[in-house]
């Protein structure tokens, strides 16, 4: 297995089944600090940089959380509009991590862009975590969501996740690349014009990845032991930021699952994630069935980005 130290976190598409399995091995070693809400001085000497070109509430925030669980110290922006690649310089990504490496440890990035945080890994001489870009990958939210079905399952192997929503989105890619690495199914149910694009279909089937499509999401929810949702309304993922309309379109049924779905015809212990926020695919009535688990996912994702600034900043290996 690799060593995680010094290194970035750009992709899941070149993780190795042991390496996963190290980062939540750390997490569960720090997962106790979080509970008792403590924190601690593991990274007391670092500095982590947040550098937020895309609005957040969960993966930034809980990238500042892990870290000041473990004792280390934030810095950085929420908002481009206050930087100057957000002004009338338009500051490129290479000029701004030449700073921000002299500002701290690490940098956490989400931009519109698909491949900016690949761009900054090329300048910057700290590590780089990609938080979400564009349309590319998100891959510290799947590494969350792996971490929850792990703690929920006991394994990643043996199931079947049903995907519903986009799957241009980010999230889709990252945990169709992660699934090489497990014996897992994915089926996915996504409107046609937001289907899974043919060269991606490609690369699945280069990743030897089992998975087919359906059309709605009655007729396949009973295989699932794992339903992984996104909203099928939502902004354009490589704008800025995008503004509510005034009006929207609501979610067709093929794409929403329901409290009365989930009776009839999903599995008595299937569990559903959404990396959030939602609009009305997931109604609010199902928070409170035994099938929701995004809530958990709030605890879990700063304890997974606790081991992995851990593994990567070398308070651990
Ligand atoms: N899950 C997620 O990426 O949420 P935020 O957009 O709030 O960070």
């Amino acid at each position: 297995m690799r060593s995680f130290l010094g290194r970035d976190i750009l992709s899941l598409k070149d993780f190795e089944r042991a390496e996963f399995f190290r980062i939540f091995e750390v997490a569960d070693e720090l997962a106790p600090i979080a509970r008792n809400r403590r924190n601690c001085d593991l990274l007391k000497e670092k500095t982590l940089v947040a550098a937020f070109y895309q609005p957040s509430t969960r993966t930034r925030l809980a990238h500042e959380a892990a870290m000041h669980r473990l004792g280390g110290h934030v810095c950085g922006f929420a908002d481009p509009k206050m930087t100057r690649a957000g002004d009338f310089y338009q500051e490129s990504i290479k000029d701004t991590v030449h700073m921000l490496e002299y500002y701290g440890d690490v940098i956490v990035m989400r931009h519109f862009q698909q491949g900016a945080p690949h761009e900054a890994a090329k300048w910057a001489s700290i590590p780089v975590i990609n938080a979400g870009d564009g349309w590319g990958e998100h891959p510290t939210q799947v590494l969350t969501d792996l971490y929850t079905v792990l703690k929920e399952k006991g394994t990643l192997d043996g199931l079947t996740f049903l995907c519903i929503g986009d799957m241009r989105m980010r999230t889709m890619h990252s945990i169709s690349y992660a699934m090489s690495q497990f014996d897992s199914k994915l089926i996915y149910v996504s409107p046609p014009n937001m289907s899974l694009l043919p060269e991606f279909k490609a690369e699945l089937d280069q990743y030897n990845i089992q998975y087919k499509e359906a059309d709605h999401v009655a007729d396949v929810i009973h295989e699932a032991d794992v339903i992984y949702m996104e909203p099928v309304v939502q902004p354009d993922y490589t704008a800025s930021r995008q503004e509510k309309a005034d009006k929207y379109d609501l979610t067709p049924s093929n794409y929403k699952v329901t409290r009365e779905l989930l009776a009839q015809k999903a599995k008595s212990d299937a569990i559903i994630l959404h990396s959030l926020p939602r609009m009305d695919e997931l109604p609010t009535d199902v928070d409170i069935t035994r099938h929701a688990r995004y809530w958990q996912e709030a605890f879990n994702g700063v304890v997974m980005r606790m081991a992995l600034l851990a593994l990567i900043l070398g308070a651990m290996e």
